[in-house]
């Protein structure tokens, strides 16, 4: 039986479908996920991180596993995304826009780029059993949709480096 997170990262790939040959923004990769899994699939995949280690570690990833069609930025927290609007036919941001200290305006900035029509795609993991459960929430107000709860948590994206 595959674990939830396993399925949620399949959700992620599946998720992309609709995109297909576009390009695609992955807000927060990491050390490349998913955008290095993506690249097969679609024409560019473009990652932005707001930790410099992650975009290298990225950047690593991809020439260690042969992607070529995966580039990688590194754009501060709180910084606009250095697109301009409608640059991506669609998104997808695992485990990335509760991280981030405004994710309001990460979404508005995502909107920002995506084509009309374009999808994002988010995964978002609970923080609960982090630094002793002091996530805070936010709610997200959609006009057609009920309310979406995200978990966020104070980090500092910047110092921070996968071990
Ligand atoms: C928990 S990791 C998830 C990485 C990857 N997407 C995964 O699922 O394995 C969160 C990533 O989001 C990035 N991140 C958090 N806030 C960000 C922001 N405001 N702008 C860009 N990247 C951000 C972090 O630097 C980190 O690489």
């Amino acid at each position: 039986m595959p674990s939830s997170r396993a399925i949620g990262r399949i959700g992620d790939l599946s998720s992309i479908t609709p995109w297909l040959p576009g390009r695609i923004l992955d807000f927060g990769p990491g050390d490349g996920w998913p955008s290095l899994e993506v690249a097969s699939f679609v024409e560019e995949v473009v990652g932005v991180d707001a930790s410099e280690r992650r975009v290298a570690e990225c950047a690593r990833n991809a020439r260690r596993i042969g992607v070529q069609n995966a580039s990688f930025i590194h754009v501060p927290a709180g910084n606009p995304l250095p697109f301009e609007k409608q640059t991506f036919d669609g998104s997808v941001a695992a485990s990335s826009i509760e991280n981030s200290p405004d994710p309001e305006a990460v979404l508005s900035e995502i909107f920002r780029v995506l084509r009309p029509g374009g999808c994002l795609r988010v995964s978002y993991e609970s923080l609960r059993r982090y630094r002793g459960g002091q996530e805070r929430e936010a709610y997200l107000n959609f006009d057609h949709l009920p309310h979406a709860a995200m978990v966020i948590h104070e980090r500092h994206i910047e110092e921070e480096w996968a071990r």
